[in-house]
């Protein structure tokens, strides 16, 4: 390696040790490749679910505004990337139009922002697929040797940064969840409630991704965090938590100090994995201590109003109320699809806030699709 490139991975280094977002870390390594490589017009990252199966995009800078494209797809449905994975080989199309008459999505999307190349390499760790990071060009036939070999140091350092951020991520929400089993509660809000829950806050954090500007990092955090909302409810004797009937006036007082001793839990958590400063955590513990304000200040625990209250607890308020609402708890039945939009309407502007409300209402077909795919077990 030569000197001046020496000197621009150690300002890279640097640069990602910094307590900032993904996003602007990879804005941040995407300016300095296009210094050297000028032809290399946009990265994106889209990670791996190994849960779901699914291909999530994640990631984008580009050197100039791409729409915000929020794609899903099931990997094991493209043959390109799977053979990337089996072969552990990165791909480069040198002139995309070729792919035109292709069906492949990923390519249709790339093409139609006007890209014309791209080279596709694997996000890896110890076998283990995190996902795939883009490379594209508005030229073709660019990525010739020298740029690839590039990039392909550059791909690992990137991989090793998104990794990084992900896995600390993924062991900490793991260990929540262990934390719940553990103090063995059984709250019914168990499985297949959280993923319900989870699927609405991203449904709602989709549709206002535009208005907010919220990027793709933003809604894959709303979607791994909402979950955890009811954390605090560990805390929360079983007499109380499991009441078949209505709560007292003293029980509620009990019951509402679950949302501070989630913050607190968590709080404790990151401590103790020494994950404190990671960036985007505020989310997580604005979402257990919030998620009960009201826009109009009469929530808990602070009483907070309107745009003091996080965006992100905004919106998992309404999943968790319509949630609540529609499914069966020991102190109330089910109620129906429109009965619960009906009341979400009603505390519109008063309790809730109304651009959330109005994403989930106008998404009636999501929702239906999102509860048919996880009902509850009848037997269970
Ligand atoms: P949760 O079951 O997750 O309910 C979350 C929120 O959904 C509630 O927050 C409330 O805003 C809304 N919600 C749920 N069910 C109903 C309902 O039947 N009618 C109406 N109007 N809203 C409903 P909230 O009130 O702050 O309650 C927090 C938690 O306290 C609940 O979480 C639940 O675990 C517990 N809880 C609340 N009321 C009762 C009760 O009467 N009996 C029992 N056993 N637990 C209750
Ligand atoms: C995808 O669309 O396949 C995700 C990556 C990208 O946006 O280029
Ligand atoms: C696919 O095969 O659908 C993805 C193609 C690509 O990576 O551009
Ligand atoms: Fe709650
Ligand atoms: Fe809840």
């Amino acid at each position: 390696m030569n000197q001046a490139l020496d000197l621009s991975f150690q300002c890279t280094l640097t640069e990602l040790n910094k307590n900032i977002s993904l996003s602007d870390k990879l804005d941040y390594i995407r300016s300095t490749l296009q210094e050297r490589y000028p032809f290399i017009h946009r990265i994106s990252v889209a990670i791996y679910d190994q849960k779901t199966g699914m291909l999530k995009s994640f990631l984008q800078s580009s050197d100039h505004h791409d729409p915000l494209s929020h794609y899903q797809a099931r990997l094991s449905d493209s043959d390109s990337l799977m053979s990337i994975v089996y072969t552990n080989q990165g791909r480069v199309i040198h002139d995309l139009e070729n792919f035109k008459e292709t069906p492949k999505l990923h390519c249709q999307r790339i093409l139609s922002l006007g890209y014309k190349s791209s080279v596709t390499l694997p996000m890896a760790m110890n076998c283990d697929l995190f996902g795939f990071i883009f490379y594209n060009s508005r030229e073709k036939h660019v990525f010739k040797d020298e740029a690839l070999h590039y990039i392909e140091l550059v791909n690992h350092l990137l991989s090793l940064t998104v990794i990084n951020e992900l896995s600390s991520l993924r062991t900490l929400l793991a260990a929540i969840k262990t934390a719940r089993h553990i103090t063995n509660h059984r709250d019914c809000e168990t499985g297949i409630h959280l993923d319900r829950m989870s699927q609405f806050s991203r449904l709602i954090a989709v549709e206002l991704a535009e208005q907010y500007h919220f990027d793709e990092e933003f809604i894959e955090y709303i979607f791994m965090f909402s979950p955890l909302h009811d954390i605090g409810k560990i805390g929360i004797p079983d007499t109380i938590l499991q009441k078949a009937g209505k709560l007292t006036p003293q029980e509620y007082e009990i019951m509402k100090t679950h949302t501070r001793k989630g913050r607190e839990i968590i709080d404790n958590m990151l401590q103790n994995f020494g994950l404190d400063n990671l960036h985007q955590i505020n989310m997580l513990r604005n979402i257990a201590e919030y998620h009960h304000e009201a826009i109009n200040g009469s929530g808990y625990p602070d009483g907070l109003k309107g745009d003091e209250i996080p965006i992100e607890s905004r919106i998992v308020a309404v999943a968790d109320i319509f949630d609540a609402l529609t499914s069966r708890r020991p102190y109330k039945h089910a109620w129906s699809n429109d009965d619960a939009f009906y009341m979400l309407e009603s505390m519109a502007g008063d309790e809730l806030d109304c651009d959330c409300v109005d994403a989930l209402i106008n998404n009636r077909d999501l929702v239906d699709r999102i509860q048919a795919e996880y009902c509850e077990d009848p037997y269970g």
